[in-house]
Order: structure tokens, then C-alpha cells, then sequence
């Protein structure tokens, strides 16, 4: 599905990694949550595995293709929410979800369906022949969603996606995120939200300063930490003692 191999990564004019070493597999069929501080990695880490950015050392392929020498192939097996809205705001949403579509080849039918069935969920079917750019924040987050989700991708990779996300909008993609693992497919995202984590998630994994501290299940997780809250767990972590708190649960597989 996701599979990230020793992955190194600095940025031009900083002395510090941005990611050391990491390792990291998903499964199908799995809602995989990266969760860490500010600055831990994940949006880096979500941005080379989606082929945004460059990366010195490891490996990273997704469905089993390179995103480096096969990116063509990996690409079409993703769809990808960004934390910031790269979507071009003078199309309508309809030209924007349209667009999506053209590239990934989705036939004018199934993206018909596909679109208004998201576009009815989030209430957004109203707006879809205005202009993004009248958009609210949340408004542009769910036509990023729907952008993303038209391919039906089999893995499907969110940054943050909760911000900005009214509750009923958040409740609506907690439930896309469910429906699109139970239909096999595989969902990565990174959030700040622990309960969001808590809840949905079948495993989780979290960094710190570039290195994957902890992974597994959040029982094993908790388990592992002498069955503190997560909240407890993270705080620890993400505090840097390191030492008292132990490596949860089983590798990734
Ligand atoms: N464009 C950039 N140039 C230089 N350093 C960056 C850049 N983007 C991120 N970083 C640094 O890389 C580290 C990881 O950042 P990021 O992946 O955005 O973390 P997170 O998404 O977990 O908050 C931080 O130390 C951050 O300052
Ligand atoms: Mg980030």
C-alpha cells in the first residue's frame, strides 16, 4: 500500500533533519493517524510521499510504484487533501472537480455521480457553480475533498483535514474516511485532533523532531504506557522523555 523506507530529509539551509530515518507501512483497508507537534515531520513526510517535494535518502512507494522513478503510476493511486488550499480559485467548484476528473481519467458519468453524492453530504451542491474563490475556508476544504475522492483513490492522504471544518462537516468526513477503508481502500492522515485520532483511527503513528517515536493500535499504544491517556502519552512524547515512556505496539506490517 505505503511503504516509506529510511527516509532523510533536510531542508536547503538547515543544518537540523527534517525527517531522520523514518519508517513507516500502512496496511489496506486501514485509517492510519499521524499525529505529533508543530514542526514534528508530518506535513513533510506528506508532501514526499505525495512527489511535492524532494528527498535525499530512502525509499517510498505507493501500490507498489517509486514516487520517484515511477511517479506517473504512484500518483494515480492517491488523492491527496492538502493543509493549504493549491486549488485554483477562478474555476466554479464544478470546473475544478471537472478538471480533477480529466486528469485522472474518470468518465463523465461516474464523476457525475460520484461528485454530487459528496456534494449533497457536505451541503455544498448550492455553490458548485460559483466561483471557488467566494468560497469560505470550509468550503474550499470540502471541494478539495471532493476533488481529492473523485478518483476513488486507494489511498487516500490528508494534511490537517480537520481545520477550519465546521462539526458537522468534520462528523461528514469522519464518515467518508470510514466508508473509503471499509471499501478496502486506505486512509493517511495527519492531525492535531486527539480525539479525531482516538476515535477513528485503526493505528497510529507519532513523531517527533523527524523520528517515528511510537505506532500501533491506540490500545496497544496505551497499553504499552502503562495505560495512560493518549493525551498523557503524546504529552510525554512530544515533551521529549523519550525514556519513560516505551515504543508502542507491534511494527507496521
Ligand atoms: N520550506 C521549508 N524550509 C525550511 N524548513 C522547513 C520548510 N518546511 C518545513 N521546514 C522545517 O521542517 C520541520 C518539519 O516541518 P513540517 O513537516 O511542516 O512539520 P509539521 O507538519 O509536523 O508541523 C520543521 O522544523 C520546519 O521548520
Ligand atoms: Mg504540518
Amino acid at each position: 500500500m505505503l511503504k516509506i523506507e529510511h527516509l532523510t530529509k533536510s531542508y536547503a539551509k538547515s543544518s537540523v533533519k527534517a525527517l531522520d530515518d523514518l519508517n513507516l507501512e500502512l496496511k489496506e483497508g486501514e485509517i492510519f493517524g499521524f499525529l505529533g507537534p508543530n514542526g514534528a515531520g508530518k506535513t513533510t513526510t506528506i508532501k514526499i510521499l505525495t512527489g511535492v517535494l524532494p528527498f535525499e535518502d530512502g525509499k517510498v512507494s505507493v501500490c507498489g510504484h517509486d514516487i520517484k522513478s515511477d511517479s506517473i503510476a504512484a500518483k494515480k493511486n492517491f488523492g491527496f487533501v492538502p493543509d493549504t488550499h493549491i486549488i485554483y480559485d477562478k474555476l466554479t467548484g464544478r470546473e475544478y472537480v471537472d478538471f480533477m476528473a480529466d486528469i485522472y481519467g474518470v468518465d463523465v458519468e461516474t464523476r457525475k455521480s460520484r461528485a454530487e453524492k459528496l456534494l449533497r453530504r457536505f451541503e455544498l451542491t448550492d455553490a458548485f457553480d460559483a466561483a471557488i474563490k467566494t468560497y469560505s475556508h470550509g468550503m474550499k476544504q470540502k471541494i478539495s475533498i471532493i476533488g481529492a475522492l473523485i478518483h476513488n483513490p486507494k489511498l487516500w492522504v490528508l494534511d490537517e483535514p480537520m481545520t477550519g471544518l465546521d462539526p458537522n462537516s468534520s462528523f461528514v468526513l469522519k464518515e467518508l474516511m470510514r466508508e473509503h477503508c471499509a471499501e478496502g481502500n486506505t486512509v493517511f492522515f495527519s492531525t492535531h485532533v486527539l480525539e479525531v485520532a482516538e476515535k477513528i483511527c485503526d493505528r497510529i503513528g507519532i513523531i517527533v523532531k523527524g523520528k517515528l517515536v511510537m505506532i500501533g493500535s491506540v490500545e496497544e499504544i496505551k497499553h504499552a504506557s502503562h495505560d495512560k491517556s493518549l493525551e498523557e502519552i503524546f504529552l510525554s512524547v512530544a515533551g521529549n522523555e523519550f525514556d519513560s515512556v516505551p515504543l508502542g505496539g507491534a511494527t507496521s506490517k
